[in-house]
């Protein structure tokens, strides 16, 4: 940013304050609209040295960003300030103060070995509302002291600070919201990754450590079943490497495109079926063609209530069913194992898999219930509404 004209000399009123906002609406990071600010503050009004704060709860800055400072110098200084003397006051008090010479006024408290010496002082709050977001600061007018002993900065300075101060508190203010809007949506992206990769990496790596189970106990007793079984654990494990891959690029499981619910889902259940002792039984009955997200969405939860049922029940049979149901279809699986109180399971905060079958039902506008209670088995029924 600069506030000279291509002849070099500076700009000034309404031009030179429009070159400082067009700088700052680049910038959405916060650190650098801080610093654009400053830098604009200080150039426009001819000023030594230039700083804003941004006042945490605690009594101190959480950012206070200075201009006319080299880094050494800075370090030399020392902590940031606290909030005291005039600093303080600026936070406080959305008045600006200009002053003649700042270690003269009542507040002023001292500064450290390192500081620099001020004197002509023009401090500028910066407001949204009612709220203090922060306060400029400029120190020292590059100018001859004025006659008759006032302050370097005039009062032309003062409203040109308050117009910048203006636009810094817009500025401010978007750069809080782009910063808040980011990390929400980093946040929900986490989540949604993390539930992906639990329905699908983490269902197949389970998968194929029965299937490898199954090829270790069998391997003296009956090599050639072994032998299948270990052809089973290399083709789960490229799936799995598959699955993870879909879930960074985000496509659909590819069986779903090519063979459609009902087959990817009976090819699925008999996959588990040889790796496992439960019995597992799939049915489906008048089902049509689903919206892709609707199918995904069952595939998805019927994957995730099979493991479960699979992982944690310890039932003797699994019941995997699809059924039409008018335009749209339901989706039950039921095992008669131990069951579990779904309640408690929430409070315990160790549900993400119970969690995402909710999630995948509501994002394809269907509905999902676990009916579940200890020494009782467990139900999952999901319906969609079809298309
Ligand atoms: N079919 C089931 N039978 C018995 N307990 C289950 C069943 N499904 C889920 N649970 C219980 O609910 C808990 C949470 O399940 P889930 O959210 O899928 O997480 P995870 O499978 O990763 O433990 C399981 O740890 C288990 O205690
Ligand atoms: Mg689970």
């Amino acid at each position: 940013m600069s506030s000279r004209s291509p002849d070099g000399s500076p700009r000034h009123g309404i031009e030179a304050v429009s070159a400082a906002v067009l700088a700052m609406s680049r910038h959405r990071e916060m650190r650098d609209v801080l610093h654009t600010i400053v830098t604009s503050a200080r150039e426009l009004l001819d000023a030594e040295y230039a700083a804003l704060g941004v006042p945490d709860d605690h009594g101190g800055f959480a950012q206070f960003v200075v201009d006319g400072v080299s880094d050494k110098e800075w370090k030399a200084i020392g902590p940031l300030p606290r909030q005291h003397g005039i600093l303080a006051a600026m936070l406080h008090d959305p008045a600006p103060q200009r002053l003649a010479d700042v270690r003269k006024d009542p507040r002023f408290g001292g500064w450290p070995k390192a500081h620099p010496e001020m004197s002509d002082f023009l401090g500028m709050p910066v407001v949204d509302g009612d709220e203090t977001l922060g306060a400029i600061f400029l120190a020292n007018k590059k100018c001859p002291k004025p006659q008759d002993g006032g302050c370097g900065f005039t009062e032309e300075d003062e409203a040109l600070l308050r117009t910048l101060a203006a636009h810094a508190a817009l500025a401010l203010t978007n750069a809080r919201l782009y910063e808040r809007s980011r990390e929400l949506t980093i946040a929900g992206e986490r989540a949604r990754i993390a539930h992906e990769l639990h329905d699908a990496v983490a269902q197949k790596l389970f998968s194929l450590r029965l299937t490898a189970q199954a090829a270790a106990a069998l391997v003296d007793r009956d090599p050639a079943r072994a032998k299948g079984e270990l052809k089973e654990v290399a083709r789960l494990a490229a799936e799995a490497a598959d699955e993870l891959r879909d879930v960074v690029v985000e496509l659909r499981p590819a069986e779903l495109d090519e063979d459609g619910l009902v087959a990817t889902l009976r090819t699925q259940t008999r996959v588990l079926a040889r790796a496992h002792s439960a019995r597992i039984g799939f049915r489906a009955r008048g089902m049509r063609a689903l919206p892709a997200a609707q199918e995904e969405a069952m595939l998805r939860v019927a994957q995730e209530a099979l493991h479960n049922a699979l992982r944690h029940s310890g039932a003797s049979g699994v019941d995997v069913r699809l059924e039409g149901r008018g335009k749209g279809a339901v989706l039950r699986v039921c095992d008669d194992g131990q069951g579990f109180d779904p309640s408690a399971v929430r409070r315990a905060g160790r549900h993400l898999g119970l969690v995402s079958m909710r999630d995948r039902a509501a994002g394809a506008g269907g509905r999902l219930t676990v009916d579940s209670a200890p020494g009782k088995g467990t139900v999952i029924e999901m319906e969609v509404p079809g298309g």
